[in-house]
């Protein structure tokens, strides 16, 4: 069973029934100003931080048939009487004629048919606006007259979007809607929390008169407050009540008689659903969207912004599956994924338990740097801004305070309160920076440390050079017994909370791997004194690791406090876990046969048909000494389910040891098209990635949970394009050395790169995976597989002639 279809040539995915088995999203907007959008025209929208400033109420744990958000509520005078339905299906599940909604870069088209009327309507924020426009179209496709009137509502949101659930006295007790009457019988809807006048009001209009209104939803929902979103009693009277909410459930209503439609005959209504600082003072801009016309060139403006950001990469394989993905797909999760980061979505409600992640934002701002490196480089800014003066970080943040904290480590008393792993992702991050952008000035821009003094104001100040030692020698400082580092309370796997004293052996190679490329840029720059350090510090480790962490066939995870090992043959749970196998081979510690041998033990033990598992067999009951994993039952999450996040490292393991074939294999199988057919199983949107699928050990193998915003978009780019492709900048240029399945014959890659345009063509006549003989730079024929970077802003030829 399928729900949709992907439409390569529009850059859509196309939606072709309301009724997906979970409710299927997109983004719009930034965080600026924006949020997600539904197949069935719900969403969330939220001015600068879900948490706190959130304009629209969005539950997903409703029914999907409930009302969510927002509608457009459909009156037709039949012969019979009033006739109300929702062109969006839901919340009224009228039967649909024709359903389509085509998920867009930064909007949904939705065109839909009901009782002979069709829809047209998109949903964007224009670039810059803080404001969503939606244009809805309704043409008459019935043979007679019909006299329509139409009904954009929206619900509200306190501001605080955790106290709209958590205190229902306080938050009723201020939420107030206004009618400001314009010329022409316009109307703008203002809401606000009472303490937010005139510091951040909500409005709600439309381009055409407003015959009537509501604000209450008591009074919009009618019988006495028993009335449903499925049915609002309202709606059966000629006119709304004009209500101006003084308190409680605030939303907005507007009535609009179109009159009456001839067959074949389209009129257009756009509304705006908006937040500025006063309302009276922006009816000027409000203004601008409601001519058709600017809202077209916004929308136009929109796609070509998304655009020059595909454009900076497009690749031409024998894999249309591929092609899709990092054409379009891939990189758009990966925007979207640097821009919300685990804050905002169907499964992270963004009511401000987490804010941004320091250590997943980090590897967000690495897949974003082919098509926006600058953006990426604010990001990091940010995230460097709140790690501390000894090195480590704070593991989370609020985007608009800055405002960081320990995350879950705050929970549990006994537990030491930082990650081990977080300040290594930013190393990894600024160097990939580095090499992406040639702008090694950027190691010299200085930036505050988190730590404050009483008044709020950072204690001290770093270069970005000195950000990334101070997070080195913490991870050098903070070792146990094995001389592995310490584990903190946790590290990538936020849910293997070890009692104080346990050793992590993923960090041990994520250190590994960050001196390495400290080392390369370190060089590039003839620092050799630092770099010579690096390198000492880098063989010491690998060394350690060796020593320490072989179990036979694989690598094992962790050492508790009492020094065991976590991740032996000889253990009934938590056997083998993969991270271990593949990040000894991306750290450059385990020697090609142990790195083999890993890998193969990884195959044997982890893969499935819908990817690889986090690690086998599951933990079988809730153990606190384990900790966060064992609250899942086996085969969930990260109890040993399929955490896609870490399929993308596997796969950039085995282009590290050539094996091309099964780089590709890996790939394909979690590559969220292949999943098009059998929705009935894994449920959630094909067009982008998942964080997590449940794994073979669960009786719903297959079904996938938490799309959209996961790491897995970063690393999947990366590994796609750096390490299968195999075109990855380094500080002196462009490298190409692809790792290919040995029979694809050739591949085209346009890759900008520091502001120059390379047009790749890769030949492979002979039927290899890896290994580049020839290489030619427009008409000069290099040795090796680097492309130098480039002296002007032109478009060189590369031709890479593979055997
Ligand atoms: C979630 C977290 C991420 C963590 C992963 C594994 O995706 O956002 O930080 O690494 O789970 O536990």
């Amino acid at each position: 069973m399928n729900c949709g279809r992907f439409d390569p040539q529009r850059r859509e995915y196309v939606i072709t029934t309301p009724r997906t088995p979970v409710k299927w999203i997109n983004y719009v907007g930034t965080l600026s100003f924006g949020g997600f959008v539904d197949q069935t025209g719900g969403g969330v929208i939220c001015r600068g931080d879900p948490a706190h400033n959130r304009i629209v109420k969005y539950l997903p744990q409703l029914p999907l048939a409930d009302f969510n958000g927002e509608t457009l509520y459909v009156r037709v005078r039949e012969p019979t009487g009033y006739r109300v339905f929702s062109a969006f299906h839901t919340p009224t599940l009228d039967p649909f004629e024709r359903y389509e909604c085509r998920v867009g870069l930064g909007y949904n088209h939705y065109s839909t048919r009901f009782y002979g009327l069709e829809f047209e309507i998109t949903v964007f924020v224009p670039a810059g606006a803080s404001a969503v426009v939606r244009k809805i179209q309704v043409t008459n496709r019935r043979d007679g007259e019909v006299e329509v009137d139409l009904i954009p509502v929206v619900e509200y949101s306190h501001f605080d979007a955790l106290k709209q659930f958590t205190n229902a006295d306080w938050v009723p007790q201020t939420m107030q809607s206004r009618a400001i009457r314009q010329k022409d019988g316009r109307l703008v809807l203002t809401q606000c929390a009472y303490m937010k006048r005139g510091r951040g009001e909500n409005f709600y209009t439309s381009n055409r008169p407003v015959s009537s209104f509501d604000s209450a939803r008591a009074l919009f929902l009618g019988d006495g407050g028993y009335g449903s979103f499925a049915r609002p009693q309202s709606l059966f009277a000629p006119e709304l009540s004009g209500s101006e909410a003084q308190r409680g459930d605030n939303i907005g209503a507007l009535l609009h008689r179109l009159g009456r439609l001839a067959p074949e005959h389209t009129q257009t209504l756009i509304t705006q659903l908006g937040q500025v600082d006063r309302v009276e003072d922006a009816l000027a801009e409000i203004e601008k969207y409601r001519d058709e016309g600017a809202v077209d060139r916004a929308l136009e403006e929109t796609q070509r912004g998304w655009s020059a950001y595909l454009d900076r990469l497009q690749i031409q394989t024998p894999s249309l599956a591929m092609d899709d993905m990092i054409n379009v797909h891939n990189p758009r999760q990966c925007y979207i994924t640097q821009n919300w980061s685990r804050d905002l979505s169907l499964y992270q409600l963004g009511l401000g338990g987490r804010g941004m992640g320091f250590r997943d934002s980090s590897q967000d701002s690495m897949g974003t740097l082919t098509g926006a490196p600058e953006e990426s480089r604010s990001l990091m800014e940010k995230i460097l801004a709140v790690q501390k003066q000894d090195g480590s970080a704070m593991h989370q943040f609020y985007p608009q305070t800055l405002l960081a904290n320990e995350g879950d480590a705050r929970e549990h008393q006994d537990r030491p309160k930082y990650y081990g792993d977080d300040h290594l992702w930013i190393v990894l991050a600024v160097c990939a920076y580095l090499r992406e952008t040639g702008r090694f000035d950027f190691l010299d821009e200085v930036i505050p440390f988190y730590d404050k003094d009483a008044a709020g104001n950072p204690l001290e100040s770093g270069t970005v050079l000195g950000h990334l030692t101070r997070a080195l020698s913490f991870t050098q400082k903070n070792r146990g017994r094995h001389g592995l580092p310490l584990l903190g309370f946790a590290d990538w796997n936020d849910t293997i909370n070890l009692r104080a004293g346990a050793e992590s052996v993923m960090i041990a190679c994520q250190y590994g791997l960050a001196l390495r490329e400290m080392i390369e840029v370190l060089t590039h720059l003839g620092d050799s004194a630092l770099a010579g350090e690096y390198r000492g510090a880098y063989a010491q480790m690998k060394k350690l690791f060796n020593d320490s962490a072989w179990d036979g066939e694989w690598f094992v995870r962790y050492f508790d406090h009492d020094g065991e090992a976590l991740g032996t043959q000889r253990a009934e749970t938590g056997k083998i876990f993969i991270n271990s196998q593949s990040w000894s081979v991306l750290a450059g510690f385990a020697d090609p046969e142990r790195g083999r041998r890993a890998l193969d033990s990884v195959r044997q033990h982890l893969n499935t048909p819908c990817g690889i598992k986090l690690f086998a067999p599951g933990y079988r009951g809730f153990d606190p000494d384990i900790g966060g994993v064992t609250t899942y039952p086996p085969g969930a999450k990260e109890n040993g389910g399929i955490f896609l996040h870490t399929n993308p490292w596997v796969i950039m393991a085995e282009a590290v040891l050539g094996r091309g074939e099964r780089a590709f294999e890996y790939y394909l199988q979690i590559n969220p098209a292949a999943k098009n057919e059998i929705i009935e199983i894994y449920e959630c949107e094909p067009y982008c990635y998942a964080q997590n699928i449940l794994g073979d050990e669960h009786p719903q193998f297959g079904l996938g949970r938490n799309s959209w915003l996961s790491g897995t978009a970063s690393w999947m780019y990366q590994a796609a394009t750096q390490y299968i492709l195999g075109i990855r900048p380094t500080c002196a240029g462009l490298r190409v050395d692809p790792c290919i399945p040995p029979g694809w014959k050739e591949f085209r890659v346009r890759r900008e790169f520091r502001g120059a345009l390379y047009e790749i063509a890769v030949h492979n006549p002979g039927g290899v995976s890896k290994g580049v003989r020839s290489l030619r730079v427009d008409d000069e024929t290099l040795v090796g597989s680097l492309v130098p970077a480039p002296r002007e802003k032109k478009t060189y030829r590369v031709e890479v002639l593979m055997g």
